[in-house]
């Protein structure tokens, strides 16, 4: 089959019929909640709805090797249908996770939606690709109570996946299309989920993220989507993106776009400041170590020193290109007293309006009189 492509196609009609070829599926399809995509149509029927992804759940799992891994990206609406839906195909999940973002929207008669669902599943339980030291963090022994005991490669991260923003409008990585995934967040899954040269699959590529990270991280990678125009935008995208691997032994002191990149979404996920890292050279060993096996998983035999990582991040911090780290920000508890800032004066509360009288209760019977149905 020819790889390294994105074929304007529907999904299910391109796939039906073929042989596995896929390692990763990652699907992230409309959630029915009537986006605006280009072409399609989203705002179904729940019988048609749930009956479509029955179909192209399914003849995922046909085109996919028999290690093979399928994430599945879901809103809440439909999330319990697909889990179902798996079941039913004999796929095992592995994880549910949440991945969790802050939303600028308002709202005021329901809690914001700030999440989506992840759902991890496999084909095998006993065989498939897991690279756990790819996308280790720091433990919070490590971080945060300097404890002895602490594993020095970090830990797996939770399956609450607090560290990867949305992609707002003002986001250099936003391509236009109205649901584009942040890049960060395919990493984590192509990196754990498959190996350099493996085939990576996206039935629904919307703006190409999953191809761009496959790409960048040395897999090979096929996508199917609807629209023209956002094929069109793809290839565009795509063309720009060159494999870490094959970006060459970088000359003393010089990075990379992409080697950076990858740092700073390092420096994000692990959510510890340069200051914390600068007073404990343990965690800065760490890093460094996590960041060798991240590139070394994207097929990259280049490695780096604790002494490069540093000056690197100091050099990214001075020109404030380090980003807001989310979780964990490790402001020191001692230093000098801080004067209470001033507080800016509230604005005049609206008047209340004057809510209705409750109506009166209505008479009850004596208790004493009612008979007591539990002795
Ligand atoms: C939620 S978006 C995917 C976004 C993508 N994950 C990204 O980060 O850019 C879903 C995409 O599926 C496409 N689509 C809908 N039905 C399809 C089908 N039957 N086959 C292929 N693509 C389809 C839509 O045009 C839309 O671009």
């Amino acid at each position: 089959m020819k790889l390294n492509r994105v074929i304007r196609a529907d999904c299910i009609k391109w796939l039906e019929g073929r042989e596995p070829f896929a390692d990763l599926i990652f699907a992230d399809p409309p959630f029915n909640i009537g986006y605006k995509y280009d072409v399609y149509e989203d705002s179904k029927a729940y019988d048609e709805y749930h009956a479509w992804t029955e179909r192209w759940m399914a003849v995922c799992r046909e085109v996919l090797n028999p290690t093979g891994s399928f994430w599945i990206a879901i809103g809440d609406d439909y999330a319990a249908e697909v889990r179902l839906i798996g079941n039913k195909l004999g796929l095992h999940l592995r994880n549910w996770v949440i991945w969790h973002y802050t939303f600028g929207q308002q709202t005021t008669m329901k809690f914001a939606r700030s999440h989506t669902h992840l759902l991890y599943f496999v084909k095998d339980p006993k065989c498939f690709t897991f690279h756990d030291k790819a996308v280790r963090t720091f433990s919070d022994r490590q971080r945060e109570y300097n404890d002895k005991r602490a594993n020095p490669a970090g830990k797996l991260p939770d399956d609450t996946w607090v560290e990867f923003p949305r992609l707002c409008g003002t986001f250099a990585e936003r391509t236009g299309h109205p649901c584009q995934m942040p890049e960060t967040v395919l990493d984590r899954i192509v990196l754990v989920s498959s190996n350099p040269g493996d085939v990576v699959f996206d039935p629904f590529a919307g703006s190409g993220t999953t191809l761009a990270s496959a790409k960048k991280l040395s897999r090979q990678y096929v996508g199917t989507e609807l629209s023209e125009a956002y094929v069109e935008s793809i290839r565009e995208r795509l063309e720009e993106v060159t494999p870490i691997a094959e970006l060459g032994p970088t000359p003393h002191g010089r990075w990379s776009p992409e080697h950076i990149r990858q740092l700073q979404a390092l420096y994000m996920t692990a959510a510890v400041s340069t200051e914390t890292l600068y007073s404990k050279p343990a965690l800065l060993a760490s890093l460094t170590a996590m960041f060798n096996w991240r590139i070394a998983h994207s097929g990259c035999a280049e490695t780096y020193t604790a002494k490069e990582i540093w000056a690197k991040l100091e050099h990214l911090r001075k020109q404030a290109c380090l980003g807001r780290i989310r979780v964990h920000a490790d402001e020191s508890p001692v230093g000098p007293a801080r004067p209470m800032p001033k507080v800016p004066k509230m604005p005049k509360m609206p008047k209340m309006p004057k809510m209705p009288k409750a109506p009166k209760a209505p008479k009850v019977a004596n208790v004493a009189n009612v008979p007591n149905l539990f002795e």
